[in-house]
């Protein structure tokens, strides 16, 4: 048994980057990211990720996520382990996405969300 301590800030991650997509649907109709194109925009993501040969261990895992309390701004997706909020309009945002942050570790400032914006 090593008398090393186990270190949670030194271990590597299981994904080297992890993008959650805020799918929540509101049915009342308050405002809520899956009536601004979420799911179709998580649906496109996983497509190009997995197209680009970045998905799996090690790589990029793209997850559906319910609220993330920053519905202000959504649709909102954010990535880590940067803690890069995104909020994104159509699909070739999602591509800019993909390319510049989860492929090349770019993040895409003109998509940032504003950091006032919350629930
Ligand atoms: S509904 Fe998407 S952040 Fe709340």
């Amino acid at each position: 048994m090593s008398d090393t301590p186990s270190s949670a800030a030194a271990a590597p991650g299981y994904y080297a980057r992890h993008i959650f997509f805020c799918l929540n649907d509101r049915p009342n109709g308050e405002n809520s990211c899956a009536h601004h194109g979420a799911q179709e925009a998580f649906d496109r993501c996983k497509a190009q990720v997995k197209a680009a040969g970045l998905a799996g261990p090690g790589k990029v895992r793209v997850n559906k996520a319910g609220c993330l309390d920053r519905c202000a701004a959504g649709p909102v997706a954010v990535v880590y382990p940067e803690g890069t909020w995104y909020s994104y309009v159509d699909a070739s945002d999602v591509d800019e996405i993909v390319e510049s942050h989860l492929k090349n570790g770019q993040i895409v400032e003109r998509l940032l969300t504003p950091p006032e914006l919350g629930r």
